[in-house]
């Protein structure tokens, strides 16, 4: 039986991940989530799994060298699954510090932890061990040219003080690889969207906003571009990449489906119209006219593009959902679960909009 531990799993991607492994492999596979609970993190999101005989949590900051070093001495752990780090741009941009230490000093300490369980005498270490450590796109900079792409020989060019303690940490586990051949993957993965993702994100904050007949903002002239992925798909090729991701390898994850900001938002406003009845209250506040330009995020990058090409090739990954499907399951999803987003919008919520918004 395979033991996971995943950093971050009551977030956005991580809490998707547990479903989908737990869908998929049942009570053959034990999973333990590893997260501090910060704004972002929320039990909620885990609620559906919490009894599963093969699902645990334990409430512990990754930087906490002592706790984590306990809990890969407690529990024999297979494949480290890191999600756990401070997310969003716009909170980098505001106040970095916590960034570098959850994304680059909390990456030390879980890969001090996991080789310090894991190393052999000899320096080597036990075949199915694994440390996957999930990046993203935005290391490699801002793409300008139409038809151009990053591939995972691109050289990292980040630019906000979340990208670069993305890329941080993203180096030490490469000179982990390098120095002391610790088995691991790098994954950099495009937009995720779908189910349980925190409304400080452009999708969730427009279909949110949308339904009260708030206004809804669109940075800077909107045409920015984003390569949007469904989360369900990003899960499916993290599996695999645990299953058969060769040692040592990075992959990008991406799903060729680049859209700009303001198209985003018009496909939101159009089918939240679609899909709500006329019956329904909340569809007479939606129309294009909440739109809203709104002063440009500093130092915003102009378009993001994956080239999927390896993952493709080496572990017959593709995605599955396309976006017309991807954001019809997404908004199904937020229609349902209304008492999600009013507990996740009280409190913090609310001075962090008030501070970003007006
Ligand atoms: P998220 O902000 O929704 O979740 C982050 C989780 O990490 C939360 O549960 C939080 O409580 C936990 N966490 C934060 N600091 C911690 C600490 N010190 N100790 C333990 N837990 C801590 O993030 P997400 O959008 O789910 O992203 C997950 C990972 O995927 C991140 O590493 C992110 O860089 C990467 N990524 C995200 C996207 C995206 O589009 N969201 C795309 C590519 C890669
Ligand atoms: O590319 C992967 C990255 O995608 C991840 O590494 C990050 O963790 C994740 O947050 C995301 O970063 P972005 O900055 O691209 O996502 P965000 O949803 O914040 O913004 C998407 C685009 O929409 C971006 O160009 C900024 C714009 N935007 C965002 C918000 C919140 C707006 O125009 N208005 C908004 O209110």
């Amino acid at each position: 039986m395979t033991t996971y531990l995943v950093t971050g799993g009551a977030g956005f991607i991580g809490s998707n991940f547990i479903h989908f492994m737990l869908g998929k492999y049942g009570d053959s596979i034990k999973i333990i989530n590893v997260d501090v609970l910060t704004y972002a993190g929320n039990p909620e999101n885990l609620a559906a799994v919490a009894d599963y005989p093969g699902y645990s949590f334990i409430k512990a900051d990754i930087c906490d060298k002592e706790k984590i070093t306990a809990i890969f001495r407690e529990n024999e752990i297979d494949v480290v699954v890191h999600f756990a780090a401070e997310s969003h741009v716009d909170r980098s941009i505001a106040d970095p510090e916590v960034f570098v230490r959850t994304n680059v000093l909390g990456t030390l300490v879980m890969l001090n932890s996991a080789k310090g369980a894991w190393e052999k005498e000899d320096g080597t270490y036990p075949k199915g061990k694994k440390f996957i450590h999930i990046s993203t796109d935005e290391v490699y900079g801002s793409l300008t040219e139409e038809g151009t792409y990053f591939y995972e020989t691109t050289p990292y060019d980040p630019r906000s003080p979340y990208s670069a303690s993305k890329a941080g940490s993203d180096m030490l586990v490469r000179s982990y690889m390098e120095t002391y051949k610790f088995p691991a993957n790098i994954t950099n993965c495009s937009n995720n969207y779908g189910p349980y993702q925190f409304p400080e994100k452009l999708i969730p904050l427009i279909i949110n906003n949308a339904l009260q007949g708030k206004k809804l903002p669109v940075y800077g002239d909107g045409k920015n571009v984003r390569d949007w992925l469904y989360v369900e798909d990003h899960a499916k090729a993290i599996d695999l990449v645990c299953e058969k991701g060769g040692l040592f390898e990075t992959y990008n994850i991406g799903g060729h489906n680049e859209k700009q900001n303001i198209e985003i938002v018009k496909i939101i406003l159009d089918t939240l119209l679609d899909m709500l009845p006329d019956s329904d209250p909340r569809k007479k506040h939606i129309s294009h006219d909440l739109i809203t330009y709104v002063e440009d995020r500093k130092g915003h990058d102009r378009r993001y593009a994956i080239a999927p090409d390896k993952i493709k090739a080496d572990l017959g990954w593709e995605p599955d959902t396309m976006f017309a499907e991807g954001i019809r399951l997404t908004i199904a999803w937020y229609f349902e679960n209304t008492d999600w987003m009013a507990h996740v919008t009280s409190g913090e919520y609310q001075d962090y909009y008030d501070r970003m918004y007006k």
